[in-house]
């Protein structure tokens, strides 16, 4: 597999690193303690096309291949996490679906703007009992014909509350489990859709997530994604993309703790050296190089395979884990080289391990990333 990178790749990787240094930076310990959103960030992003990089250019994106995708995400992340889940629900979650499995109409309406990034999106799955086990799902959508009645709760919902367009998974009908399940686009401001409490997190606290409440939310038959019951499907292809986007971000929130640890070892000095000339801290740094290398890989095979037209559901599922298990290790080490300065706010590497907790969580526990490889293992 070639891990080249063309002129476009670096490209796309210095304009990443310079947003990420510019407009990312400044006020990202303020945004991450008031849990503010990232509006200005958002704009930029827009600006530059990263909410919308792979989408073709007919919809309003930029017509990039996922390799472009993770390489800016990894930039991003090594400095803000919380704008690169926005980014990333956006573009795989939200933009990917619409394209791969959306009505000419519903690309037209929906997916243009969130290209563009004039408008955000939400990837609404998780309930309150419904996470790992994705079928068990309790919001009801009922057929009326020539729309939908939909009742139910949505957990910990990614751009909750800054969203204009929710893809919504729904049961239609209880009697055929996962088959009965279907993925409707709901809009913001649709009568009885409400945005409940945001959540105050360990970590991406600049990133809004939230509750949604739907009670009898009339959505037009038009807006159902794919054939009825379809949603299920709908969600795990969906998902298998995400998790791509998911091991970027984890690979960027590992190598930005790595490159705070170079830094700070190289000039902070115990026992009359540098700390980096320590064998203990030296050592540490060769793992972390070694294994976000290995991340890397494996997030770029990923990319490859879906960029190739070939099946990538192991390959993603394996970059996930890797790459997050990474991130959560090597931030805690980044914390441990720079001993107490590593555990206030001003040097970033605690905000990093708390933000690197979350990869192993969201769009796929490392358990269930397991299940999917254990599974290709087996077949
Ligand atoms: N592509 C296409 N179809 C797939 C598929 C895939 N990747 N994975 C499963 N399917 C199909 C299966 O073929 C099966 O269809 P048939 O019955 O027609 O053969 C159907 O889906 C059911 O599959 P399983 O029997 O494998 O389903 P399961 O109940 O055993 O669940 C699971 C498997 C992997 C655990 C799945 O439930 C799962 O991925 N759970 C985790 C959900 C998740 O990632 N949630 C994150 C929430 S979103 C989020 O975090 C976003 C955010 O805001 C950041």
């Amino acid at each position: 597999m070639n891990f080249s990178l063309s002129e476009e790749h670096l490209m796309i990787r210095q304009a990443a690193r310079d947003f990420a240094q510019n407009d990312c930076k400044p006020g990202v310990i303020e945004r991450d303690t008031n849990m503010k959103w990232p509006a200005e960030q958002v704009k930029k992003m827009a600006e530059l096309g990263f909410l919308g990089m792979m989408v073709s250019p007919e919809y309003g994106g930029g017509g990039m291949d996922t390799l472009s995708y993770v390489i800016a995400m990894e930039e991003i992340s090594k400095v803000d996490a919380s704008c690169s889940v926005l980014m990333s629900v956006n573009n795989s979650l939200v933009c990917w679906g619409l394209e791969e499995f959306g009505t000419e109409e519903q690309k037209r309406k929906y997916l243009v703007p969130l290209a563009k990034g004039e408008k955000i999106g939400a990837f609404c799955l998780s309930e309150p009992e419904a996470g790992s086990d994705a079928t068990s799902q309790s919001t009801i959508a009922i057929d009326m014909g020539d729309h939908y009645l939909l009742n139910g709760t949505k957990n910990w919902i990614t751009n909750g509350g800054c969203a204009s367009t929710y893809l919504v998974i729904a049961q239609t009908d209880v009697t055929k489990g996962h088959k009965g399940i279907n993925v409707l686009i709901v809009e913001k401001g649709m009568p009885g859709f409400t945005v409940g409490k945001k959540e105050d997190k360990l970590g991406i606290r600049a990133s809004d997530t939230h509750t949604l409440m739907f009670s009898d939310v009339k959505v037009p038959k038009e807006n159902r994604i794919g054939e009825d019951g379809f949603g299920f499907k709908f969600a795990m292809k969906t998902l298998s993309g995400g998790r791509i986007g998911i091991a970027a971000q984890a690979l960027g929130i590992a190598a930005g703790a790595y490159e705070l640890a170079v830094d700070y070892s190289k000039q902070r000095k115990a026992f009359k050296k540098e700390i980096i000339n320590h064998q203990a801290v030296a050592f540490k740094l060769a793992d972390m190089a070694t294994e976000i290398e290995a991340a890397r890989l494996l997030v770029y095979k990923a990319a490859r395979l879906k960029d190739a037209g070939k099946n990538y559901d192991q390959a993603s599922a394996m970059a996930k884990v890797f790459a997050s298990e990474t991130a959560m290790k090597h931030t805690v080490e980044a914390v441990q080289i720079h001993g107490g300065y590593g555990y206030v706010k001003e040097y970033h590497v605690e905000r990093l391990m708390r933000d690197a907790k979350i990869t192993q969580i969201y769009e796929g526990t490392s358990e269930v990333q397991r299940i999917v490889i254990s599974r290709g293992v087996l077949s």
